[in-house]
């Protein structure tokens, strides 16, 4: 149905945001040819058609279809099966969405009228166009759909500089909250011990400020060392007197992050003891500490 190494089909969009612009600015820098975009405002069409040269506003879902090879529905996930299900498709012509949630079942209508459908699901955090589009080189990109469409989207993955991995339906949710828990809820992390700064004198943003700096390092050791060698911190160490300063503050001045603390430490013991540094004693010791603070912030 396509070459796959033609980059001249015409591709549009449906959903002009951080992700469908970042998306698109990536396809047209290697080569796509990105020619139609509807959103449902005519102002996010306009930012995004200017961003992109020969890009060409379009004023609804089936016009789109009429005019595009490839249409990527980059809406909010609860919109996809609404806009896929009130659009005309037609055969030899592939529907794709971008979310790492759902899976394929709903594209059943563009299916049903005989397009090739399938998924591909970036697993970045993308805030702004400027930086999604420079945080595409180097990131996994999650897809799903038959064979065609899997070489169709790893090949223009590859051409993006991304990364590919494969998933079946039944294991995208799994797949989704492995991200949600290391991007989305890093970030709320961040924020409450962020907050903390205030308790000593300083606020949030010079809180954030320094901490963040540490976020990247971690994130480089993650990468460099892996698991378990990257794992760090008292309870790693096995500082048992460092942890119960720790949790006896906390109960003190932060009772709500009691728990949160002794939860990721417990969860975080097994990967210590497995780098070596933790004697079976101090992993019973601390493990012991963790769980009778555990509950003690829940009465304050
Ligand atoms: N953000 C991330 O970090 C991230 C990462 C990976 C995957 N994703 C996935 O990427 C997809 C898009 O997410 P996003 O973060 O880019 O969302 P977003 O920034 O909120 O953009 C969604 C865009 O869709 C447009 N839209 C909404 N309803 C529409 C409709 N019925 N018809 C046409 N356009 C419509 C919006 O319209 P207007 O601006 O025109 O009003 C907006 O421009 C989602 O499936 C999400 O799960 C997001």
């Amino acid at each position: 149905m396509f070459d796959l190494n033609n980059k001249n089909h015409r591709i549009g969009f449906i959903g002009a945001g951080v992700v469908g612009t970042s998306l698109a600015l990536a396809l047209n820098q290697f080569g796509y040819n990105v020619g139609f975009i509807f959103s449902r405002s005519i102002k996010s069409s306009e930012i995004f058609a200017k961003l992109i040269p020969g890009c060409n506003v379009v004023l609804s879902c089936d016009a789109i279809s009429e005019v595009s090879d490839i249409v990527f529905i980059t809406t909010p996930d609860d919109e996809i099966q609404n806009v896929a299900s009130n659009t005309k498709w037609r055969s030899k012509q592939l529907v794709v969405h971008c979310s790492g949630a759902s899976s394929l079942d709903i594209l059943d209508h563009p299916k049903k009228q005989g397009a090739q459908v399938g998924s591909l699901h970036p697993l970045q955090a993308f805030a702004s166009f400027e930086d999604g589009l420079l945080s595409i080189p180097g990131t996994t990109f999650a897809i799903e759909g038959n064979e065609f469409v899997r070489n169709y989207l790893t090949s223009l993955t590859t051409d993006i500089q991304g990364k590919v991995i494969y998933l079946n339906s039944q294991d995208k949710v799994l797949y989704h909250l492995t991200g949600v828990m290391m991007g989305g809820m890093l970030s709320t992390l961040a924020a409450s011990v962020s907050d903390l700064w205030r308790l000593f004198g300083y606020d949030r943003d010079q809180g954030i400020n320094a901490l963040s700096k540490m976020i990247i390092q971690v994130g480089v050791n993650l990468r460099e060392l892996g698991i378990p060698d990257a794992i760090a911190g008292p309870y790693a160490r096995g500082d048992v007197g460092t942890v119960k300063k720790h949790l006896t503050e906390l109960l003190n001045r932060s009772p709500e992050l009691l728990s949160f603390y002794c939860e990721m430490a417990l969860i975080g013991l097994p990967y210590a003891f497995e780098k070596g540094n933790l004697s079976r004693k101090k992993f019973d010791e601390i493990q012991d500490l963790l769980l009778s603070f555990k509950f003690k912030g829940d009465s304050k």
